[in-house]
Order: structure tokens, then sequence, then C-alpha cells
């Protein structure tokens, strides 16, 4: 490897002899299903970088898939839990209200798209947002059907493992899942034949929700503004906004799943922005909590409002501690400015890894919004998916320093997800180890 260690530190072989011996006791303690990464136990992180037991320091160009936005360890966030929880650890907010669960209520009114009035519930993860919003919405419109896309992630609970199409290992084994789910095909650009028409891949998506269900029976269609475990496939300009409309003119519920692109990972606050999509409800998660667990359903007054008392909620959703976080993590975005950032730090990637497409044939694209990027791996000479050579490429990237995370329905694009906080010199570092392991493997 020719690229100097800065930022990056590699102290032992990889995994280091700490690690494997934590791996070891992993093996025997925690459940098989868990999947894992690469056997590099963490021990302490800041900003960009995740140090682990071994004294190693990683570029961490995943924020724990989308989490850490705001960077690891942001120091406000730490403080804001260490103060909030000194106060209150639990109570349920059903129980005994508090107003930190109102102010991230507010937050989630302020910067979600649409001009009326918002309400918003507080959960603990994705899948639990998504579950929610599902529910609101067969409950506001008395309709049971829900459409989503192919390539979709939303989860892996039951509904939204139904929701979800990779069956591997998402759905493997674990069925019967839950009915009333219909598939249309989502705007692949590289892949659908529509290229950049978004318009007739929406026409083409709104005609196979006709014909497999009927739009009288929708309750609503979920879509993620740019898919993310499904290969980080921004839909072309118009696709989105078409199945919108679609759904408008037949009174279905529009549901932007913004759980991965949200929070201004793209490079605006919210990626279904991007085509001017306003959303009736919309699900988020990851970044707004700052590295604490939160989630939330956020839409407009009228339909959050259909649910009886007590209809949705839970133990846990909005708990003290993680509310101070989210407020602390969305201030660090309001002062900080972290939609130009993640759209600087596109523009980085952009100039670095695009040029790949000419100069290999094993990359079929780079993609992405702003700090949401993906590179496509194919055969030589074809567009069939390469899963092979981006497993090596993923082994090599922890080896040399830099957490990168996978995804695609055929596991062949590699994903970045920096801090939006990264320094261009952190980033640029990554970039240069990255396009070096991408060229080599590629010539294996
Ligand atoms: C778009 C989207 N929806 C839902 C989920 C599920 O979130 P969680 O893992 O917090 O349940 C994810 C997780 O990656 C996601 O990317």
């Amino acid at each position: 490897m020719s690229v100097p260690q800065v930022a990056r530190k590699i102290a032992t072989a990889i995994p280091g002899p700490k690690s494997q011996a934590l791996e070891e006791e992993h093996k025997q303690y925690v459940s098989a299903g868990v999947g894992q990464l690469m056997p590099v136990f963490a021990e302490s992180a800041s900003g960009a970088t995740i140090t682990d037991v071994d004294g190693n320091r990683f570029i961490d160009l995943a924020s724990g898939i989308a989490v850490t936005g705001v960077g690891n360890c942001a120091p406000e966030v730490v403080k804001a839990v260490q103060d909030e929880v000194a106060k209150l650890t639990h109570t349920n907010f059903a129980t005994t209200p508090y107003a930190n669960y109102i102010e991230v209520c507010k937050k989630l009114a302020e910067h979600t798209p649409g001009d009326f009035a918002k309400k918003s519930v507080l959960v603990n993860s994705g899948a639990e947002a998504v579950e929610n919003a599902i529910k609101i919405a067969r409950k506001y419109t008395g309709r049971s059907a829900v459409v989503v896309m192919e390539n979709a992630f939303h989860g892996r609970t039951n509904l939204t493992m139904a929701m979800t199409t990779k069956s591997m290992p998402y759905k493997q084994g674990f069925g019967a899942f839950a009915p009333d789910i219909y598939r249309v095909p989502f705007s692949y650009p590289l892949r659908d034949g529509f290229g950049s028409d978004g318009a007739a891949a929406a026409k083409a998506a709104a005609a196979k929700i006709e014909l497999l269900v009927g739009h009288e029976n929708v309750a609503a269609i979920i879509a993620e503004p740019v898919q993310g475990e499904g290969g980080f496939i921004v839909p072309a300009p118009g696709f989105l906004s078409g199945l919108a409309d679609w759904a408008h003119e037949h009174d279905v519920l529009y549901i932007s799943d913004e759980i991965q692109a949200g929070f201004c990972r793209t490079g605006k606050w919210f990626a279904c922005e991007y085509d001017g999509v306003t959303p009736d409800l919309i699900t988020t998660a990851k970044a707004l909590g700052g590295g604490m667990p939160i989630a939330a359903v956020t839409g407009r007054a009228e339909i959050m409002d259909s649910v009886q008392a007590g209809g949705i909620g839970g133990t846990y959703g909005g708990n003290p501690v993680s509310c101070a976080s989210a407020l602390a993590a969305v201030k660090l975005m309001e002062d900080k400015g972290l939609p130009a950032r993640a759209a600087h730090i596109g523009e980085l990637a952009d100039a670095a890894l695009k040029p790949l497409v000419d100069e290999l044939d094993t990359v079929a694209e780079v993609r992405g919004l702003g700090a949401m990027i993906g590179i496509e791996f194919v055969k030589p000479g074809s567009l069939e998916p390469n899963k092979e050579l981006v497993g090596r490429i993923a082994k090599r990237t922890v080896q040399e320093g830099l957490i990168v995370l996978t995804c695609g329905i055929n596991g062949n694009v590699i994903r970045l997800l920096p801090t939006l906080t990264i320094t261009d010199e952190e980033f640029g570092e990554a970039l240069d180890v990255l396009k070096e392991i991408i060229t080599e493997e590629s010539a294996k």
C-alpha cells in the first residue's frame, strides 16, 4: 500500500491478538444469526475514526450504518447524554411525559418536507418506525394493501421482512410473512431499461400496481428515496415524484422511508426533496439519534391523529436519553450546515472515484447523492454482478485501515457512508486507499 498512514494506524495484523481472543468468545456466546462484517472489535471512536482493542485506528466509512452522521462520540452529543442520564433514565412517555420528547417532535416537524401541521410518534428502531407508519396509513385510509419497491429493505420484523425483497439472509426460513404486500419495480437507471426517464419508470410501476391490486385497495406506497441495502440505487428524476403524484390522485398515502438517507446524509435534510416530493408520512431513525437508538414516524397531523390513544407507542419509544442525544445531533446538523458538508463529500467522492468507470472494466457505476456513495462492480465486459470481487475489496479495506460496507441485491456494491464531519484530509486518505485496492483487486 503506497498511501501513508495519517488518520489510519495499523499497529498489528488485522485482526489483532485481542480481537482474535474476543472473537473466540463471540463465537461461543453470541448467536450465529447476528451478522458480522469483520472480527475487529472496537474500543473507542472519535470523529471519523474508530480504534480497536489492539490499538489499530480505522477511518470510518460506515458510520455504524449511517448512524453517526455528526461524528463518532461528538462531544456535544456525549455531554447531552451525560447530563440527561443523570436527570432521567426512563419514565415511559405515556406514563409520565417529559419535555425533550416534544422538542424532538418539534424538530421533526420543522425539518421534514411539507408546509402543514405535522405530528410524530417516537419509537426505537427503523423497523418499528416502518411498522408504525403502515399501521397509521391503514387506520387513516381504511385500506390494507401496501405497495413496496423491488430491492427494498425495510427491516427484520415480520411485517418489514415481508416488505423487504432479498430473501437471503433477511427472510430465508422465517415465513410465513405478513400478507397484502405488493412489489413493483423501482427505477434503476443502470439496469431497468428506462435509464434517466424516471417518469416512464413511475408510469410502469403505477400500471403494475393497478394490475396487481387496484388503487382503491392501497393504503400506502412506501419507497426509500435512495435504496440502501438494495444497492445505493438513486432513482431517475421524476420517478419518486411520479409515484407520489399517482398516489395522491388516488387517495393513497405516500411514505418516504428516510431511515438511511435522511437527516443530511444526501446533501439535503431529506433525500425525497431532490425530486420535489412531499410525503404524507416519513420514517426516520439512524442519524436522528446521533448514536443513541431512536426512530420516528412524522406526518400530516390529521393522519397521525387518526389512531386511537394507546394504538401506537411502547415502553421505551422516545427514551429521554435518546431524545437528548437526538436534540444535540440535530443542533450540530443545523450549526455545522451538515447538508452542505454532505454535498461536498459527494463531490470529493465523485472526483476521486468516477474516473474508475472508464479506467476499469469491473466498475459499472459510481453513484449516489451527497455522502451516500455506491460503487457497483461487474464481471469484465458485462453487467453481470461481481460479488466475489466486492468480497475481496471489502476484506482488503479492513486490513488497510478502512471500515467499509457492502450492499446490493446481488452483493456487488461497495457503499460509503462517512461521518459528515470527516475532514477533507481524512476522506482523501480513505479514497486514495480505496482506489488503490479497487485497482489492484480488479487486476487479479
Ligand atoms: C431504509 C431502511 N428502512 C428500515 C431499516 C431498518 O432499520 P433498523 O435496523 O433500525 O430496524 C433500515 C436499516 O438499515 C433501512 O436502511
